[in-house]
């Protein structure tokens, strides 16, 4: 039977969405991301090798399955080429139909790019931390109704009306308020009908092929980018970016009804990482937070930023499992743990006295907040090889179990290292 099942991020980002994703991949027919842009780095490791994919869906390194971008995706034309074009390299994506890109999607302008930049920097210590990526600044003109869609790349002349449409008042904001260079019409229209003409071929009507293959019994998978708290709505704002990152997210952002997602999989880690700025409850500051920095190897896919790192907060998942409706876990990067002494997980947080059970949604409650772990035994013994629930520790078993419990929901995966097969499966989210 088909089933459409979404993957989301359930923490801060960096989850390992994307090695999930391509796992997952062998249920599914299409695989389809629907919002966030370059912003995201998903790593996948295959036979020892290393693919990092920012805009391509991670279903892309199984030949043959169609991989989409949907219309809630803000996409960078050059990023998205070389993608392509490294992807061939290795003789990946062999036929152009495999990927498909929304007409809809809009795209990231160089002025969205500087602007990001301009901004940050002008923020100085009140900066968000943005990957620079223009991310921001793309969907404020989407919301503005001012923005370029992907499809206006195939056309010179509405691409240079709404070019010309858009370009002084940035300008103004980049040379007058920032004191950055204007940036030339000629030019970016230039270059960016050049890269229409490259990516013509794979522009296609999302939600019509979505429709198609529901009505086919096909099975849909969707890829979710950064993680419930960085959700606009629902994150830790203005610490956020600015999509919906929450399973909600991926109807509106691919174009198909929530009557029709059958399974909601979270994405969390052994521990808890963010990268950026804003409150992180659990973030450590001594040993053990550089120990799993190190052993984790959290430097970020797309800026290398070094990844701030922290305990694992079950209140912070219970808070991404309300607001999308999470059936299950997959939690990764197990291995890390070994030979940590205790590990904890925060229960509660101590906010003005009070124990508090809820994720405060303001950040000023958020920053105040103190922790209340439990604190239980670690193991030492390296889980890399385990394939089966069976072959863990007792005590990582015990982690687990008592994450699944905190949370009230349970792990369907657990992964043990980088690799595609170092994996335990426990329950598949497509039977
Ligand atoms: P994503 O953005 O959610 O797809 O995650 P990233 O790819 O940005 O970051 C996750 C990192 O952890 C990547 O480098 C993965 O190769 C790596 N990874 C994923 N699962 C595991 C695991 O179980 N153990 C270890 N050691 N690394 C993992
Ligand atoms: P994946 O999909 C981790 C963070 C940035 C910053 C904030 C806003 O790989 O999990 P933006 O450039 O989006 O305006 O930055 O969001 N951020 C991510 N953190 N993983 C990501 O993506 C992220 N995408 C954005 O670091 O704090
Ligand atoms: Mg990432």
């Amino acid at each position: 039977m088909a089933r459409n099942v979404v993957v989301i991020g359930a923490q801060w980002g960096d989850e390992g969405k994307g090695k999930v994703v391509d796992i997952l991949s062998s249920d599914a027919e299409l695989i389809v991301r629907f919002q966030g842009g370059n912003n995201a780095g998903h790593t996948l490791v295959v036979d020892g090798e290393k693919t990092v994919l920012h805009h391509i869906p991670s279903g892309i390194l199984h030949p043959g399955k169609l991989c989409a971008i949907g219309p809630g995706v803000v996409i960078d034309p050059e990023v998205i080429l070389r993608e392509i074009d490294a992807l061939k390299a290795r003789r990946l994506l062999a036929d152009d139909r495999d990927l498909r890109l929304s007409g809809s999607a809009h795209v990231i302008m160089p002025w969205h790019r500087a602007l990001d930049l301009a901004r940050e920097e002008s923020r100085g210590g009140a900066r968000i931390g943005t990957t620079g990526r223009g991310i921001g600044p793309c969907y404020e003109d989407k919301a503005a109704r001012s923005g370029i869609r992907l499809a206006d790349l195939l056309d010179r002349d509405v691409l240079r009306e709404k070019i010309a449409r858009s370009l002084p008042e940035k300008n103004v904001l980049l040379a007058k308020l920032y004191g950055k260079e204007a940036l030339r019409a000629e030019e970016i229209l230039d270059s960016h009908l050049a890269y229409g003409e490259r990516l013509r071929g794979y522009v296609d009507d999302i939600p019509r092929m979505l429709g198609r293959m529901e009505k086919e019994a096909r099975s849909i998978l969707f890829e979710g980018a950064q993680g419930a708290l960085l959700d606009v709505d629902h994150g830790t704002y203005p610490y956020v970016t600015s999509s919906s990152t929450v399973a909600g997210g991926a109807c509106a952002g691919a174009g198909i009804g929530p009557t029709r997602i059958d399974t909601v999989v979270g994405i969390t880690k052994a521990y808890a990482t963010r990268v950026g700025a804003g409150p992180f409850p659990t973030e450590l500051h001594d040993e053990v937070g550089r120990r799993l920095q190190q052993v984790g190897q959290e430097f970020g896919s797309t800026t290398g930023r070094p990844r701030r790192c922290g305990w694992i907060d079950a209140v912070a998942l219970r808070y991404a499992v309300r607001v999308s409706g999470i059936d299950g876990f997959v939690l990764n990067k197990l291995d890390v743990l070994s030979g940590v002494h205790p590990v904890k997980i925060a229960v509660a947080y101590r906010l003005a006295g009070e124990k508090v059970f809820e994720f405060p949604t303001s950040v000023k409650a958020l920053e105040a907040c103190e922790p209340v772990y439990e604190e239980m035994e670690g193991w030492s013994e390296d889980v890399r090889k385990a394939r089966k629930m069976s072959q863990l520790p007792a005590a990582a078993r015990r982690y687990l179990d008592r994450i699944q419990e905190l949370t009230d929901t349970e792990i369907l995966m657990v992964s043990v290292g980088p690799g595609r097969e170092e994996t335990i499966r426990i329950k598949n989210p497509f039977d």
